[in-house]
């Protein structure tokens, strides 16, 4: 896909997820969100950089370990998931982040000034996730360090069908290389292209845990990344979708709910 045509389907797409966002995610995300954290090893003081920051759940979270003295620029493509996340800023009065829309690739940020680069979940949307690894690279300071927690591999992934189930019914693919990061050693070689050092790789097996039928649909398509194309679907073929994707998840049905595999890969590497 051309990357500019995924960068416009991500912005829009997201602007339109924003306001599902958490309440589909915040949770499910959290173990991935959690060891990423612990490989940061974070310090009081420190400055930080991050992409696809979306509505600030880690960026808030890193913003409490550096303190007042320390700072986080928190930057997406989606001004909508931002505004979401300095609304929460302003009302909690933390102004140690601060929230700038900014596309992963080309960051605005002068060369060698930050001690940590983080990414939660975001390299998968990214066009050329080396090319932002590189940006990071170059925004770190020396003996800088760099983290990112992707999605695994898709067989490991329960919920993974959500992509096909909308790509058959729009013109282009959402997301063309989604669990390309998740596969084997690819974030690795990734960080390793980047110019990163003493990589360190892990991966996790996480449940997605869904109280409903309803909660595990809203989950799927109005809160991450097929809401673009499903919000734009007439009702009867947003039903359609559902009942397709209920469908690919029923080997996971326990009682009313589901419990769906997920799986994370989450590296560290240093500048
Ligand atoms: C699943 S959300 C993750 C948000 C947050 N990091 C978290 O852990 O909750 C993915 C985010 O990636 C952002 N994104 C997608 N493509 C991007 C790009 N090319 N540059 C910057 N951000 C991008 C989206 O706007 C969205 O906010």
């Amino acid at each position: 896909m051309e990357p500019n045509l995924q960068r416009r389907i991500q912005r829009y797409g997201w602007d339109r997820a924003a306001a599902y966002y958490e309440s589909s995610w915040q949770w499910q995300l959290r173990p991935a969100q959690d060891l990423m954290l612990q490989m940061a090893a974070l310090q009081p003081g420190e400055r930080v950089i991050e992409i696809a920051c979306g509505t600030g759940l880690v960026s808030f979270r890193m913003a409490e370990t550096v303190g007042k003295s320390g700072f986080i620029l928190a930057t997406d493509i989606s001004e909508k998931m931002l505004n979401i996340a300095r609304q929460v800023g302003y009302q909690k009065n933390i102004d140690q982040v601060q929230f700038s829309r900014m596309e992963a690739e080309s960051l605005d940020v002068p060369e060698g000034s930050f001690n940590l680069a983080a990414c939660a979940l975001g390299l998968m949307y990214v066009p050329r996730p080396i090319k932002a690894l590189q940006e990071l690279h170059r925004a770190l300071l020396p003996g800088g360090r760099a983290v990112a927690a992707v999605w695994g591999q898709r067989d490991q992934c329960g919920w993974a069908e959500i992509f096909e189930i909308v790509d058959k019914r729009v013109s282009s693919e959402v997301c063309p290389m989604f669990f390309n990061l998740g596969n084997k050693d690819m974030l690795k070689r990734s960080f390793e292209a980047a110019g990163f050092k003493n990589i360190r790789m892990e991966r996790l097996l996480t449940q997605l845990a869904y109280a409903t039928a309803a909660e595990a649909c809203a989950a799927a398509f109005e809160g991450g990344p097929v809401a673009l194309a499903y919000f734009k679907f007439e009702e009867w073929v947003k039903e359609e979708v559902k009942k397709e994707y209920l469908h690919s998840i029923k080997v996971f049905q326990e009682g009313e709910g589901y419990l769906v595999p997920g799986e994370f890969v989450i590296a560290s590497g240093y500048k």
